[in-house]
């Protein structure tokens, strides 16, 4: 099955029909509760489950996320493929606000997290170490269905792009924005690990669905400062775009 994460202005999926909510008991995955209930429900017709990533009232911030109870709820319940949401701050002249990618790489800049099952504490084989090959971090099955899908129903969108994740919740300096453009990052985001690793080790099939909401700091429209109303003010329009593009992933499969 197919599971959507939700990000930022993306707590809910109101193109979903026939909704069944499945709160998960407590104690609800062996790494604690996920961020929120699991929100099964057909997407042109297609079973789909939805999570919100931040929680449904958006009161969990990126380094809180518990990472390893979502995707662990999520397969626990059946679902092979992940479709992950993410706004981002974008980086160089292609990626203006507004604009749409399915990122091909990563770069891991947060601390702190818990970052893997394999950590030798909870049971079975994940009591072992073991080490994922991670040299391309989405599944490129499903990032080709993405494009493809976009291409479908004519929206522009991004062929790759190196998705930078920082650790949050504050903003990035202007000075830290240089260093990523220097490493060759396209975009800033503050969710996409360890999620797109944990997925990896749950074998689980996993792309990302990005979109710019804003200049990244100190650079073009954000060269003084970011304009934070207006960020969530096109993440909630232009969120309009990525679930047509999602509604037409789950219509076909892949
Ligand atoms: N930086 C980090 N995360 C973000 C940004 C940004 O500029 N915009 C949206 N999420």
């Amino acid at each position: 099955m197919l599971a959507i994460i939700g990000g930022s202005s993306l707590d809910r999926l109101s193109a979903l029909a026939d909704v069944r909510r499945v709160e998960m008991a407590t104690p609800s995955t062996p790494y604690g509760a996920p961020s929120g209930p699991l929100i099964f429900g057909k997407l042109a017709g297609r079973d789909i489950v939805f999570l919100a990533r931040h929680g449904e009232n958006h009161s969990v911030p990126p380094h809180k996320i518990n990472y390893r109870a979502n995707l662990w709820a999520l397969q626990a319940h059946a679902v092979t493929q992940v479709v992950a949401v993410v706004t981002v701050g974008g980086i160089g002249a292609h990626f203006t606000a507004g604009a749409l990618a399915v990122p091909d790489q990563i770069i891991d800049y947060t601390w702190g997290r818990a970052a893997t099952f394999f950590d030798g504490e909870v049971g079975g084989d994940r009591a072992l170490v073991k080490h994922i090959d991670f040299t391309k971090p989405y599944d490129e099955p499903l990032r080709q269905c993405i494009l493809r899908a976009a291409q479908r129903v004519e929206i522009p969108l991004h062929d790759g792009g190196t998705y930078a994740t920082t650790q949050g919740p504050r903003l990035e300096t202007a000075a830290e924005i240089q260093r990523l453009a220097r490493d060759g990052a396209h975009m800033v985001g503050m969710t996409g690990m360890p999620e797109a690793a944990l997925a990896r080790e749950l074998n689980l099939q996993y792309a990302a669905l990005a979109l710019v909401v804003n200049a990244a700091a100190g650079t073009g429209t954000s060269a003084q400062a970011i304009d934070l109303p207006a960020a969530e003010a096109l993440a909630r329009t232009a969120m309009a775009q990525v679930v047509h593009i999602l509604s037409e992933v789950a219509n076909v499969g892949n």
